[in-house]
This record gives C-alpha cells, sequence and structure tokens, in this order.
C-alpha cells in the first residue's frame, strides 16, 4: 500500500514543476533561437571585423606612363563585400616623376573620401565636396582635410606598373 502526501503539499508541488519547466522551455528556445541566428550574424558582421589585405595591383604599362603630371588609374577595391557593385571600384593618382621613380596617391579625400582631382594648373589636388585642397606632394594645402592623401606604394614588375592597394583610406571625423 503507498503512502499518500498530505492533500496540501500537492499544489504546491505542482506550481514549482510548472515554474520549472516554464523556466526551462523559455531556457531552450532562448538556446535554440541564438544557435539559429548565429549563422546569420555571423554573415553581416564578418565583413566588419575582417582586416582587409593589401594588395598588389596592375595599372598600366610601364610604358603607358610619360614623365610628368598625375594620371588617374582605376581597380577594384580589394575591401569591398561581395554586393559592393559599381562602389568596389578605386582609384588612385600616378606620376612618373623620373624614368625609375613613381609617385602615387589614393584618390580619396582624408575628410569624408571624395575623390579629389588634379588640376594641371595651379599643381594641386582638388577635391569637389568640401573645398580640400593638397599640394602635388599630398600635404594638404586648405580646407578640411585633416591628413595628407594616402600615399601608395608602386612598383615595376615585367614592364608592368603595380600599386599596392587597400581599404579606402577614410578619416572618422567629427560633422560640427
Ligand atoms: S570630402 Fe574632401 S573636403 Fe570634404
Amino acid at each position: 500500500m503507498s503512502k499518500q502526501q498530505p492533500p496540501s503539499a500537492q499544489p504546491c508541488c505542482q506550481q514549482q514543476r510548472r515554474t520549472f519547466l516554464t523556466r526551462l522551455s523559455i531556457g531552450l528556445s532562448a538556446v535554440i533561437g541564438f544557435m539559429i541566428a548565429l549563422p546569420g550574424i555571423g554573415f553581416v558582421l564578418a565583413p566588419v571585423f575582417r582586416k582587409p589585405k593589401q594588395k598588389w595591383r596592375t595599372v598600366g604599362k610601364l610604358a603607358d606612363f610619360k614623365v610628368g603630371g598625375f594620371v588617374l588609374v582605376q581597380y577594384e577595391d580589394p575591401s569591398p563585400v561581395a554586393w559592393a557593385g559599381v562602389t568596389a571600384t578605386a582609384g588612385a593618382w600616378i606620376r612618373r616623376a623620373s624614368e625609375s621613380e613613381f609617385i602615387a596617391f589614393s584618390i580619396n579625400c582624408r575628410h569624408l573620401g571624395c575623390p579629389v582631382r588634379w588640376v594641371e594648373d595651379p599643381r594641386l589636388f582638388m577635391c569637389p565636396c568640401h573645398g580640400g585642397v593638397y599640394y602635388e606632394d599630398g600635404t594638404v594645402a586648405a580646407g578640411p582635410p585633416p591628413e595628407p592623401l594616402e600615399r601608395l606604394n608602386v612598383r615595376i614588375r615585367a614592364g608592368l606598373v603595380e600599386i599596392e592597394t587597400g581599404p579606402t583610406p577614410l578619416t572618422l571625423t567629427k560633422l560640427t
């Protein structure tokens, strides 16, 4: 013959068991929901944390560059995400200073990234967005840019000119 619990103890145990199961199901649901969402979160956030690599890009034949002023070259930005589209296209200004010496600057203004253009007379880089101006050595002449234009490494290989490119060189500045 089984021994029965006193009638007053049963509702208490049932209540505790119900509370425990409710908490357990909420906890398991949260864990399962997190596990389902984790791959999606990783896919969206991975480009933010992945350090883009510097990459050498061919921008033309050595014979294409005459000694003198700056020439605009275009290449695919090494850091674009899969959906970047035309925004993956980046540019640089290259000058053949002598037969063997090249100087290259990123096209992006160091203020907010607008493309600067080279003006032969008065030999300045001009930014159309907020009036930033740079000297031909890339240093700031006027306007809001906080830093000189980013200088890129240049090398010659097998008669081709290559530049070392990285992510778009933006400086975070406060909009005041
Ligand atoms: S982006 Fe060039 S001056 Fe603002």
